[in-house]
């Protein structure tokens, strides 16, 4: 019996070894010591014995049943540790690893290019003015004597608001000369920056872009002002004061005359050729870019808002601004600007 309670406690101590969780211990546990043990199995012979063995038998039992005990006490403190050992293997942080630097973004290239325009506006006397972008029909023709089924709508590929009569998503910024004009009296210097919209989509065009419009009102306004503030702008902009301007007749219904602006070429300045006389491919070898268009105010438009058209005159010019970002960056797809591409946002 002495050697079955010695093989006994082999056995368990060997099992406890190899209990790798607090279940198996507790398995362990049962099959030695549960109600229907090894341990009991054993015990049930005692009563067979003399009642010397008795004794020595069931003292050898009891020490051996408190070692086994303090044993598997032993494993459940063991398998703690190696526990926590291997969260501090898993979960260990290096405090030594530089930190990450959250990105910082910047203003869009476009909407830093509008802000210099308004600031160098602002220098000569401008006030930025106001208009909605979804537009009644009333403000974006009728009042810039453009009337219904007069031709020169057919210029703008309108957008129309479905189920609102007589609203438009305005197709430029001239407009915002009406509403400026209904609220000021001359003397009027006001720009306007903005969205636009036209049904039009390809490398240089976009159904909405941003435009750039000026109005200047006042006794004796002529077409020198709007040369000189053209050219001054120009010059300024595209940070070349070598700049040239020319007008080319043409045809705006809210302006007469009408005229197309041309500047020199800031890229070859008007050479047409580049160093090595490599030919300039951006003005096409001509030296010259058309940017905007422009005029002297019509009277009709000035009667419009209740201006005396005798006594005052005035010049008004519009252009795209991607277009001069496009020319001053070189730019060559309009679609760039909008479609949010951080290798190219990032260059600028
Ligand atoms: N509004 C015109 C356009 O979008 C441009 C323009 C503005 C022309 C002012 C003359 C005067 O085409």
């Amino acid at each position: 019996m002495q050697e079955k309670i010695q093989k006994l406690k082999v056995g368990m101590l060997a099992d406890l070894k190899v209990a790798l969780s607090e279940q198996t211990i507790k398995e362990v546990e049962v099959k030695y010591f549960g109600r229907q043990g090894l341990f009991n199995e054993i015990m049930k012979t005692l009563k067979d014995l003399s009642d010397e063995e008795k004794r020595t038998v069931g003292k050898l039992a009891n020490e051996t049943k408190k070692e086994l005990e303090s044993a598997s006490q032993k494993r459940y403190q063991e398998l703690e540790h190696e526990k926590l050992g291997s969260i501090a293997d898993d979960e260990w942080i290096d405090v030594t690893v530089p930190g990450k630097k959250p990105t910082v973004g910047h203003r869009h290239l476009l909407s830093k290019f509008i802000d210099d325009v308004e600031a160098l506006f602002a220098k000569m006397g401008f006030v930025l003015g106001e208009g909605p972008e979804v537009e009644k029909e009333f403000y974006n023709f009728d009042q810039l004597n453009i009337p219904e089924d007069h031709p020169a709508r057919d210029m703008h590929d309108t957008f129309w608001i479905k189920n609102l009569e007589k609203y438009v998503l305005r197709t430029h910024t001239s407009p915002v000369q009406i509403h400026h004009m209904e609220k000021t009296e001359p003397p009027v210097r006001v720009i306007s920056l903005g969205k636009t919209f036209r049904k039009d989509s390809d490398a240089t065009h976009s159904p909405m872009f941003h435009q750039l419009e000026g109005l200047m009102v006042d006794e004796n306004i002529s077409m020198a002002n709007l040369k000189s503030v053209m050219t001054h702008f120009f010059q300024q902009i595209f940070e070349d004061p070598t700049i040239k301007t020319r007008f080319r007749i043409s045809y705006f219904p809210f302006v007469e005359p009408g005229m197309e602006v041309d500047c020199t070429c800031p890229i070859c300045h008007g050479s047409g050729k580049l160093p090595d006389n490599v030919p300039c491919r951006l003005c096409k070898q001509c030296g010259w870019l058309e940017i905007a268009g422009a005029g002297m105010v019509h009277p009709q438009v000035l009667e419009n808002v209740g201006y005396d058209s005798e006594k005052y005159t005035g010049f008004a010019f519009g252009m795209g601004l991607e277009r001069m970002v496009m020319i001053k960056y070189r730019i060559n797809h309009m679609r760039l600007f909008f479609e949010n591409d951080l290798r190219f946002i990032n260059q600028f």
